[in-house]
């Protein structure tokens, strides 16, 4: 479904196409539509690749063309749906919405529905959206479906079979479920597009920047653990399919690609699968030495081998012989047996010569001290387990320990397969808002995800890493490893509110969040100065016209929603680059805490973050 402009747009592509052989130049659309400016051009552009109307290639000017017809395909809207108090079921058909094939299953009927309500908005589905659905009269627990109750009463519901009884669930925490015995299934939601006309179009709103919603980066119940990707948690890490999607959609093989707060070394790991070397540069020791390890193709017989032997030197070990850590609150946060299982299973690992092979089985080891120490698992901060439950805790040390190595060494054993030998990946200890020896216009492409906040009000990378860090010796002085989180991007709150930084939209948040809590407010803008410095070193490092593209979430600070999207975009257009592309997808399985309290209310908690942006710009 294209609007009046967009078609305009698409006649005026084809008959140039027509003409001279190729397509129009984004200039030369935006100036036959008299647009404010060539992204406008863009954007419709974009509409009509999404209606499937167009293809375009990226990095190719001019590489626009209309889509063979044979590749979509017509789907009736056959009126509206309730997202909300079930309606009369409408069924005339009036207008029909054309897709391209592959976004839809080859199996199965389909028909379309226009979304009235919002009762389904966390399942990021709109008053105004349009949804297809593949006809089918039976549904999994949990899928959304067009749900036919009372007669002739329709709604879009998430559906759940309880024990006799159906329950029909709003995605909305607002509203109540619906019980019924019987329901009548007409199909499952297998695509969402969303209305975008009232709030993308620049030309109808206000926004400076668009922001278009794409599920199909959503990637919901995929594997994110092949390869090295599940050896170890960490905090807020790339779902490796979309660091895969913008390795392949933005670089090359045999590029130079570089993750400027690589973490555990999602990127990095994808970009030695797709033949491009790698620079990955983080402040946190612990997500350097994750790094390595998950970039390490070890040959996965040998790691066998010297886990099996690593095995029988552990029964061996008697408790006198073991060094216990020396950092403070470790009886704290460890019980004696643990400290004494753990200490003799770190004897052992030390005892590998190989130093490659020590580390991967040493990322192993320090999930188990996470999982064997007296923390709740689930939460990023260091929370200690209280009363009955700490008492029974008795953890299986070497049980969690085997459990864990050996899923990761079926997991290296695959990345040596896929690997390419002929690349390298360089990781950094370094601070991104600074220099860190990578060469001017050296870098191809800069993939990345950067903190959401300062580490003290939202993912405590620092906090997250401190046990592990202590028991695997990473600081010569364990005791420093606190340290690290006011070190990161925020780290410091700012003096004063004062600032240089060119962004009216910080500028608007800073001036909400500082009415009700100005030392908030100085957190926040102590981290858009870190991160602008991080713009400019890494414009320093690309080459031009080269793509930089940043997974980013808009935290809420006192119940401020902070546009950090646009704020990129608006502080990288000062330093060069122009914003091609603002996407959300929804984030199912990002390890994110889904919930905190921006108030600092206890038991006042609001949603944070359940979708994420990522802000396309490229280098002029
Ligand atoms: C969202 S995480 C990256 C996760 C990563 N994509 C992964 O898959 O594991 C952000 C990272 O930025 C790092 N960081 C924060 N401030 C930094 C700085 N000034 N320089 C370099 N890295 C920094 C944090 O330590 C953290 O690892």
């Amino acid at each position: 479904m294209i609007t009046k402009k967009q078609k305009q747009v698409f006649d005026f592509v084809k008959e140039y196409r027509a003409k001279h052989d190729y397509a129009p130049s984004l200039e030369e659309i935006k100036h036959r539509f008299r647009l404010a400016s060539v992204s406008t051009a863009h954007y419709y552009l974009k509409k009509l690749q999404e209606a499937g109307q167009l293809k375009k290639q990226f990095n190719q000017p001019r590489a626009v063309s209309t889509i063979d017809k044979k590749q979509t395909i017509e789907i009736p809207i056959l009126g509206a749906i309730a997202a909300g108090q079930p309606i009369e079921a409408i069924e005339v058909p009036d207008e029909t919405i054309t897709i391209t094939k592959d976004e839809i299953s080859k199996q199965g009927k389909h028909y379309a529905l226009r979304v009235q309500g919002n009762s389904m908005i966390n399942e990021g589905i709109f008053d105004g959206d349009i949804v297809v659905i593949r006809k089918q009269e039976m549904a999994d627990n949990g899928q959304t479906v067009v749900a036919i109750i009372d007669d002739n009463q329709a709604t879009l519901k998430k559906l759940y079979r309880e024990k006799d009884r159906f329950r029909l669930q709003p995605a909305n925490p607002t509203l109540f479920p619906i019980y019924r015995d019987e329901v009548e299934i007409r199909g499952v939601v297998v695509k969402i597009i969303r209305n975008l006309e009232s709030q993308t179009d620049k030309e109808q709103s206000n926004e400076k920047y668009t922001r278009r919603i794409d599920y199909s980066w959503d990637y919901r119940g995929e594997n994110t653990k092949t390869y090295t990707h599940g050896i170890h948690t960490y905090p807020a890490m790339f779902i490796p399919q979309v660091a895969r999607r913008l390795l392949e959609t933005y670089s090359k093989e045999g590029d130079t690609i570089c993750d400027i707060f690589c973490g555990s070394g999602t990127a990095l790991v994808e970009s030695k699968v797709l033949n491009r070397n790698a620079y990955g540069i983080d402040l946190n020791p612990l997500a350097i030495f994750l790094a390595k390890a998950k970039t390490a193709p070890i040959n996965p017989q040998k790691l066998a081998r010297e886990y099996i032997a690593l095995l029988s030197r552990l029964e061996k070990i008697k408790d006198g012989e073991i060094k216990k850590p020396n950092f403070k609150n470790l009886d704290f946060w460890f019980k004696e047996k643990a400290i004494i299982k753990l200490a003799k299973l770190k004897k052992a690992i030390q005892e590998i010569e190989d130093e490659v092979i020590r580390n991967f089985l040493m990322v192993a080891f320090s999930e188990t001290a996470r999982y064997a120490s007296n923390t709740k698992t689930g939460e990023f901060k260091l929370v200690r387990i209280k009363g009955e439950k700490l008492e029974k805790h008795d953890p299986d040390v070497f049980g969690i320990f085997r459990k864990k190595a050996e899923a990761n060494i079926t997991g290296v054993g695959e990345f040596y397969k896929e690997a390419k030998r002929g690349v390298w990946t360089k990781i950094i200890f370094g601070d991104s808002s600074k220099s860190n020896g990578i060469k001017e216009n050296s870098i191809d492409c800069i993939i990345t995800s950067p903190p959401y906040g300062d580490s003290r009000t939202t993912v405590a990378y620092g906090q997250f890493s401190r046990l592990s860090a202590q028991w695997i010796d990473i600081f010569d002085d364990p005791n420093k490893a606190s340290g690290v989180d006011s070190e990161l991007l925020g780290g410091r709150a700012t003096k004063t509110l004062s600032h240089i930084l060119s962004s009216d939209y910080l500028n608007d948040s800073l001036d909400k969040i500082a009415k009700q809590d100005e030392s908030r407010a100085k957190d926040v803008l102590s981290f858009y100065i870190g991160l602008n410095d991080c713009l400019k070193r890494a414009h320093e490092i690309l080459k031009p016209k080269k793509y930089f593209c940043l997974v980013i979430g808009n935290r809420l600070v006192k119940q401020v929603r902070i546009p950090t999207d646009f704020i990129i975009a608006e502080l990288a257009e000062k330093i060069g680059f122009t914003c091609e592309d603002i996407f959300v997808r929804n984030i199912p399985g990002k390890r994110m805490p889904i919930k905190n309290s921006p108030t600092n209310i206890v038991g006042a908690l609001e949603e944070t973050m359940n979708k994420e942006s990522i802000v396309v710009l490229r280098k002029s």
